[in-house]
């Protein structure tokens, strides 16, 4: 580990102004409480620089919102920075924050190999870096990495698709339908670690259905860089669902279900379908439809039989594990990984807090995503967030 006097100072300062604030019955950061101020002021306050990839997507709002709040609430002062999908602002964010004396970086990468740079200079200077979600590639500076088990991610998202052609059961167990069904498929951004490991567990988990035949794709378009989908975008999505109606089934050929890694790309592809007149819902014949991210406007959808499925990753829970590594590295120790296995990020092999994900159909909206508080009934009836 590589943290440095300063940390290990501050941390001892951390260490007594809170229990100074507790005696005092004030919490970290309180600020009607005069010793409390002391954590997150002067000198000695620790200050977190936060990267997030973008805005447009509401799952990654959430995450910055939630770790900000972990972290202010441990007593740390936070820069959170949201990068518009751009790589060049995300680089400049990083480096501002090391500028600024950050002591500890968490970052959502947009290109996993753009960041080589940054992270030599906060190894420089002690800085710990968490790779939050995505992974930070071909650099040994990265420390730990928080994230959900990207392999299930796409397995869930194939099985969903499978389970939806009536190939499969809700467990994965295969039925006495044998299709053949044409599917497309869709991948997200090459760019982003992720992406990868989405296609791996869908395609290892499609791969025997096709191999027996009982799944087609009628363009043959099966490499992941033929599906891939730049910066995960909504309108390049779209645009390559029409050119593939166009190319392939204008005539008689009929497509029964698209693999989607992500609400935002689904939702570009259902807009091309219903575009040509199918649908509106699955129940009217359009397409089954996966996705990922529980995002609202997708949950809407389900909830009204357009998109088949999501992937629920709970951004809280994420978010919570961010806020814990980050506390490990801040009073001098290792976070605890769970996996220091699989994450080889070209360079070395980052330990891994990984969490688990559940699939979202129609019928458990009310369970997973209602229950848990993640959103209200309204937002869903909305498909908005409030
Ligand atoms: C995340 C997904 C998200 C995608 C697009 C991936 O790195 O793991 O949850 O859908 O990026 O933002």
């Amino acid at each position: 580990m590589r943290l440095g006097k300063k940390m290990g100072a501050i941390a001892a300062g951390v260490a007594l102004a809170l229990s100074l604030a507790a005696c005092s019955g004030g919490g970290a950061g309180s600020s009607s409480d005069g010793e409390s101020q002391a954590v997150g002021n002067g000198d000695d306050e620790i200050k977190v620089g936060v990267a997030m990839p973008t805005e447009t997507s509401e799952r990654w709002i959430a995450d910055g919102d939630a770790v900000k709040s972990g972290l202010e609430k441990a007593g740390y002062k936070v820069d959170l920075q949201f990068a518009g999908d751009d790589i060049p602002t995300q680089t400049q964010q990083i480096d501002q924050m090391i500028t600024q004396g950050a002591d500890l970086l968490i970052i959502a990468a947009i290109d996993g190999t753009a960041l080589t740079s940054q992270l030599e200079s906060a190894a420089e200077q002690n800085i710990p870096v968490i790779s939050y979600d995505r992974l930070i590639r071909d650099s040994e500076n990265v420390d730990f990495y928080v994230s959900f088990d990207n392999y299930k991610v796409g397995v869930a998202q194939a099985n969903a698709l499978l389970f939806g052609l009536g190939l499969t059961d809700k467990d994965g167990k295969a039925t006495d339908e044998k299709g053949p069904f044409n599917i497309e498929l869709f991948a997200g951004s090459l760019d982003d670690n992720n992406a990868h490991f989405f296609w791996d567990g869908a395609m290892d988990t499609l791969k025997p259905f096709m191999d027996d035949g009982s799944i087609v794709v009628p363009s043959k378009q099966t490499d992941i860089e033929q599906a891939a989908t730049l910066r995960w975008s909504q309108e390049a999505a779209q645009a390559r669902m029409e050119n593939l109606l166009t190319s392939t089934y204008s005539g008689d050929t009929k497509l029964d279900g698209v693999l989607s890694p992500f609400d935002g790309i689904s939702r570009g592809i259902i807009t091309a379908l219903q575009g040509v007149g199918m649908g509106p819902t699955m129940k009217d014949g359009l397409p089954v439809v996966t996705g990922q991210d529980a995002e609202i406007a997708s949950v809407k959808l389900i909830q009204d039989g357009v998109q088949e499925s999501t992937i629920f990753k709970d951004t809280r829970l994420l978010a919570d594990q961010a806020v814990v590594a980050a506390k490990a590295f801040i009073d001098g120790k290792e976070p605890e990984a769970n996996d220091t296995k699989t994450y080889d990020n070209g360079k070395k092999v980052v330990p891994s807090y990984l969490l688990d994900v559940v699939t979202v159909y129609k019928d458990n909206i009310q369970s997973e995503l209602v229950d848990s508080g993640y959103w209200t009934q309204d937002e869903i009836d909305a498909g908005q967030a409030s």
